[in-house]
């Protein structure tokens, strides 16, 4: 596990989108993992900006995003369609016939989501995962406690992350209670691992995730088990590492 320190948000998602850009300029073909939330923010911003100002070429790019609420159609301006549309997708060239984000209004969830888990075997593989954090140390919707081996499926979300969530709905009841998520055996099977952290919130979900003992309690802890893991956290993010880390 690679852990950088960055002093603040822009230069965290700077070094997060350095790793992107060299990997799609390597690899034009190569298999991308989404994240929403706002952490990958600045990280989409700068990608945007190397592709309208450096040429990065995402035409043969593959996408896949970690997970979508569960009853929200793509065009709810709170689904993660919408998000990476918004966000991403619509400001670069990539095709979408190669984007994959999990359907929120699946009819039968079980069979989407090993059609989702073919999609991606189909594809080679997911050769870069960008991951957030929750302040409860989930990764994509996996929630404490979820099995570290787990594949794409329906998952109920925690109390906490309904409220942290809920900043984004008009009425918090209207947050969805179900996700389709990767599983954390799907995220660790992608060749390389981007972890992006920032913000005190997320201080001891990174304390964990760097130097706490394995649990299913903080599932982002399984990322120690990853060769090729680099995570990227700014300094309030890093504020309970003991550790001696790059910056
Ligand atoms: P955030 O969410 O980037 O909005 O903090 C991350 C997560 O919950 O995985």
């Amino acid at each position: 596990m690679l852990v950088y320190i960055k002093e603040n948000f822009d230069d965290m998602s700077k070094a997060g989108a350095r790793i992107v850009a060299d990997l799609v300029r390597k690899k034009p073909n190569c298999v991308l993992g989404f994240a929403t939330g706002g952490t990958p923010l600045g990280m989409y911003k700068e990608l945007i900006r190397l592709h309208k100002n450096e040429g990065l070429d995402f035409s043969k790019v593959t996408t896949f995003n970690l997970d979508e609420y569960v009853g929200l159609p793509p065009e709810h301006d709170q689904s993660y369609h919408y998000f990476m549309w918004e966000n991403l997708f619509k400001h670069i060239n990539v095709d979408r016939r190669f984007v994959h984000i999990p359907m929120g209004m699946a009819q039968d969830i079980d069979r989407f989501c090993e059609w989702y888990e073919a999609q991606i075997e189909k594809a080679g593989g997911i050769d870069l995962q960008i991951l957030g954090i929750g302040a409860n140390g989930h990764i994509a919707f996996n929630e404490p406690g979820s099995s570290l081996g787990s594949r794409t499926r329906i998952k109920t979300l925690t109390g906490t992350t309904r409220e942290a969530n809920a900043r984004f709905f008009k009425n918090p009841d209207e947050v969805p209670k179900y996700a389709i998520t990767m599983g954390v055996g799907t995220i660790m099977d992608a060749k390389e691992l981007l972890l992006l952290a920032s913000g005190e919130g997320k201080a001891d979900a990174i304390a964990a995730t760097c130097e706490g003992p394995i649990t299913a309690k903080w599932p982002a802890t399984i990322v120690q088990m990853h060769r090729y893991a680099f995570v990227i956290v700014d300094k309030a993010a890093a504020s309970k590492l003991t550790m001696k880390y790059t910056d």
